[in-house]
C-alpha cells in the first residue's frame, strides 16, 4: 500500500509519499520568507502559495509514476483558508484517482511523529507538544487514546518566541533567532530567574512576555540587552516547561517523555530536558529535526495507523471534532 500525506494547516505546504519499501518523497515548500515582512502569516497570501506549492510538488509525473495510494490530509486545526486548499486538493485527488482519503487531526500528527524516528516506540508516554499554535501536556496511553493533562492559558510557546523575536526586531518566525542569540549569553540564567505562578498543570507565558518588554524599556541603552533578554526569556520558558512536565510525569507515573512540535527543534531546550530528567530516571525522546516542525510525514503516518487498525478517527483533545466513520 502506498500512502500520500498532505499538510497545509498554516504557512508550509508539505507533501509526503511512502510505500512499504520506505520514504519516496518528503518535500516542504516554505512560505515564511514571504510572510516575514508582515511579522506573521497573512491568510490570503498563504492560500495562493499553498495552491502554487501543491501544484509544484505534486506534478503530473508524480501521479503517473505512483498511481495507487491512500491519501491523508490535515483537516483540523489550522488557518481555515490554508486548510481549505489541502482538503479540497486531497478530495479532488481521491475522487479523480478513486482512492480512499482521510482527514486527520494536525496535533495527532505531532503526537505520533515520534514513530517516524523511533519505529518501535512503546506506549505509554508523556508528550510535551510545543508548537506555534499549541502547548499541551498529554498522556498518550495508546494509539488514539490521548489524555489532556495541561495546556496554555494564553500564548503558545512558539507564539511567545515569535512575539519576543518581533519585539526585539529579529524577525518572524523567531524561535530559531531567539535560540541563536541566547547562545551568546547562556551564563546569564542565574541572574534573572522569574517565578511563575500558575496552578496545576497549565502554562502561562504572557507574564514572562510583559516582564521582558518592561525590562527592555528600562535597560534599552545597553547594547548587549537584546542578547541578554533572549537568554532570560528562553531560560525561563525552559524552566517553566520543565517544572510542569516533571509534575506531569510524576503524576502519571510514566518514564518516557516525548517532545514534539516546532519548538522541539530548540537544541538548548532538549539538552536541558535530557540533562535534568536523567536524574529522575526519565528518558527524553525527540524526533529528527525535519519531523519536529510541520510536515506531511506525520499526517500520512496517522492516516496509515487508522487505515491499518480500522479504528474510528476520534481525537479526544477537541470535543467539537466529533467522530467520523470512514468507509475504506
Ligand atoms: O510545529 P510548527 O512547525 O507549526 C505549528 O504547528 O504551529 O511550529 C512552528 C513554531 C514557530 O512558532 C517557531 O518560532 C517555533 O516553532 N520554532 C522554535 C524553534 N524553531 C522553530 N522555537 C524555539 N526554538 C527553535 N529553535
Ligand atoms: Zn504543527
Amino acid at each position: 500500500m502506498k500512502f500520500l500525506g498532505i499538510e497545509t494547516s498554516c504557512d508550509d505546504t508539505c507533501v509526503f509519499f511512502s510505500s512499504s519499501e520506505g520514504i519516496f518523497f518528503n518535500k516542504i515548500y516554505r512560505q515564511f520568507y514571504i510572510h516575514k515582512k508582515f511579522k506573521g502569516v497573512v491568510p490570503n497570501i498563504a492560500v495562493g502559495e499553498h495552491f502554487f506549492g501543491l501544484n509544484f510538488l505534486l506534478n503530473c509525473n508524480f501521479f503517473y509514476k505512483f498511481s495507487f495510494f491512500f491519501i491523508s490530509y490535515t483537516k483540523y486545526p489550522g488557518l481555515f483558508t490554508s486548510l481549505y486548499i489541502g482538503i479540497n486538493f486531497s478530495n479532488f485527488l481521491s475522487l479523480f484517482y478513486c482512492v480512499s482519503s482521510l482527514g486527520v487531526h494536525h496535533l495527532e500528527g505531532h503526537v505520533l511523529s515520534i514513530f517516524l524516528t523511533f519505529k518501535f516506540f512503546s506506549y505509554p508516554y508523556i508528550t510535551l507538544l510545543i508548537s506555534g499554535g499549541h502547548t499541551y501536556l498529554l498522556y498518550v496511553r495508546n494509539f488514539s487514546c490521548y489524555i489532556l493533562i495541561g495546556s496554555t492559558l494564553d500564548d503558545s510557546v512558539g507564539e511567545s518566541f515569535d512575539k519576543i523575536s518581533c519585539f526585539l526586531n529579529f524577525g518572524y518566525p523567531g524561535g530559531f533567532q531567539v535560540e541563536n542569540f541566547s547562545a551568546i549569553n547562556s551564563n546569564l540564567l542565574k541572574f534573572f530567574q522569574i517565578i511563575h505562578y500558575c496552578i496545576g498543570f497549565n502554562f502561562s507565558f504572557s507574564g514572562l512576555k510583559t516582564y521582558i518588554k518592561n525590562v527592555f524599556f528600562f535597560i534599552y541603552n545597553f547594547s548587549s540587552c537584546y542578547f541578554s533578554l533572549c537568554t532570560v526569556f528562553q531560560n525561563n520558558i525552559i524552566n517553566l516547561l520543565l517544572f510542569k512536565t516533571v509534575l506531569c510525569l510524576h503524576y502519571c507515573d510514566v518514564k518516557n517523555l516525548v517532545i514534539v512540535g516546532g519548538c522541539a527543534s530548540n537544541f538548548f531546550l532538549c539538552k536541558n530536558f535530557s540533562f535534568f530528567l536523567k536524574h529522575y530516571n526519565i528518558s527524553v525522546f525527540v524526533s529528527d529535526l525535519i519531523f519536529c516542525t510541520d510536515n506531511a510525514a506525520m499526517i500520512a503516518l496517522v492516516g496509515k495507523f487508522y487505515f491499518l487498525t480500522k479504528k474510528i478517527n476520534i481525537f479526544l483533545l477537541d470535543v467539537c471534532y466529533s467522530s467520523t466513520l470512514y468507509n475504506f
